[in-house]
């Protein structure tokens, strides 16, 4: 039997766990034309919620555009487009409806390698970027004109650093007029995506509804790992699995991993578990290695303060002295670098974001 989990791909059907409650709510949202921003600290299961509830839509026309990676407007335009694209199979209908759309700039069209499909790209797009802007999403509206659509834009944080000053303004003023359209704006910087849809003078400040997406609870994951192994006639207890979840603390990136290398060991034990997490430890350490090398003195004097003290009362004299600092403000100086790099988060307290980083830090 192949190996069921899943940790470097987007995960749907037997691979997916649970999010039955995020599911319905995204259902209502996109019935409902309701925009969200939806947000996480990385490796939270985003973009897979976003494809699962795409698969599950009735009467819905989805279309996803991933913005990793994208530098400029004409970038977000190329996206847009492919997106677009992936509805159409026929090549004719796809050109139809853009050359109606579009008149300032012209499109190419080629074909998706992967899947066959027709694919539609700018050939150049025009310094002054709001007129091709607004044609493309006019082409979304007249899409939805038929059936109602919803369009995620996954990574929508990127659009932060376009250095187009009237991208953000453009784009709401288009979007607000699109009633059939709901639209879905996804990431994991926080910082950002809050000062764009939060600090009132911003051009999409109130623009979606906000939706943190939080950890899958451990009772989901148990009835999860239960079907699994009882499909493969394996054996496994709740104990176990909550200790694995633990370990895992409920990161669905990580239980991935964790249980598709337990899956190669031949039973489920408790030396087989601990195993299995030097097994991930040894595996990434080369990784592990270059992040550590990649930071400043003080920086790896933060981290190991945050994995010391668990992260809380990190400012007192105790924890400060023991890992050699001697003011609070290096402490500050490098928390920001820290936090902007996505090595630490901080909810209630500050964490290390990876959470196999923090065990290879404990044992440096
Ligand atoms: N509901 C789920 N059930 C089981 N595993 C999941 C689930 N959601 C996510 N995962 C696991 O977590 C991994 C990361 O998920 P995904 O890429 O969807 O997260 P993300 O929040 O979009 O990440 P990023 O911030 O990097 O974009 C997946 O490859 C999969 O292994
Ligand atoms: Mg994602």
């Amino acid at each position: 039997m192949k190996n069921p989990f899943i940790y470097t791909q987007i995960v749907t059907d037997e691979a997916f766990c649970n999010r039955e409650k995020e599911r319905s709510d995204f259902k209502d949202f996109i019935n409902n034309s309701v925009n969200v921003l939806l947000y996480s600290h990385r490796k939270l299961g985003k973009t897979s919620l976003i494809r699962s509830v795409f698969k599950e839509l009735k009467n819905v026309t989805p279309i996803y555009i991933d913005l990793f990676g994208t530098t400029s407007t004409d970038d977000f335009i190329k996206n847009l487009l492919k997106g677009i694209s992936e509805i159409y199979s026929k090549p004719q209908q796809l050109a139809k409806l853009l050359k109606d759309k579009i008149k300032s700039f012209n499109i190419q069209f080629s074909f998706n390698l992967d899947t066959g499909a027709p694919l539609a790209f700018p050939a150049f797009i025009p310094k002054d970027k709001s007129p091709a802007l607004t044609e493309v999403f006019s082409v979304l509206e007249s899409m939805s004109k038929n059936k109602n659509m919803v369009v995620a834009f996954d990574e929508f944080q990127e659009v932060a650093n376009y250095k187009n000053e009237s991208f953000e303004k453009t784009m709401r003023s288009i979007i607000q007029r699109h009633n059939k359209i709901a639209y879905i704006f996804s990431g994991s910087q926080r910082h950002i995506l809050f000062e764009m849809f939060t600090d009132y003078k911003r051009a999409f400040y109130k623009q979606a509804q906000n939706y943190p997406l939080q950890p899958i609870k451990t009772e989901h994951y148990i009835v999860w790992i239960k079907k699994i192994y009882k499909k493969a006639n394996r054996r496994i207890t709740n104990k176990q699995i909550i200790d694995i979840v633990n370990r895992c603390e409920n990161y669905p990136v990580y239980i991935q991993e964790f249980f598709y290398r337990l899956w190669n060991k031949k039973n489920v034990t408790s030396s087989a578990i601990e195993e299995t997490e030097s097994d991930i430890i040894k595996f990434r350490e080369a990784e592990f290695i270059s992040a550590w090398d990649s930071l400043s003195l003080n920086q790896k004097k933060t981290m190991k303060l945050i994995v010391l003290s668990g992260g809380e009362n990190i400012y007192s004299a105790d924890n400060l002295m023991k890992v050699g600092f001697t003011s609070s403000s290096q402490v500050k100086v490098a928390l920001d670098m820290l936090q902007k790099k996505n090595f630490v988060l901080k909810n209630t307290h500050y964490a290390v974001q990876d959470v196999f980083f923090k065990k290879y830090i404990r044992i440096l």
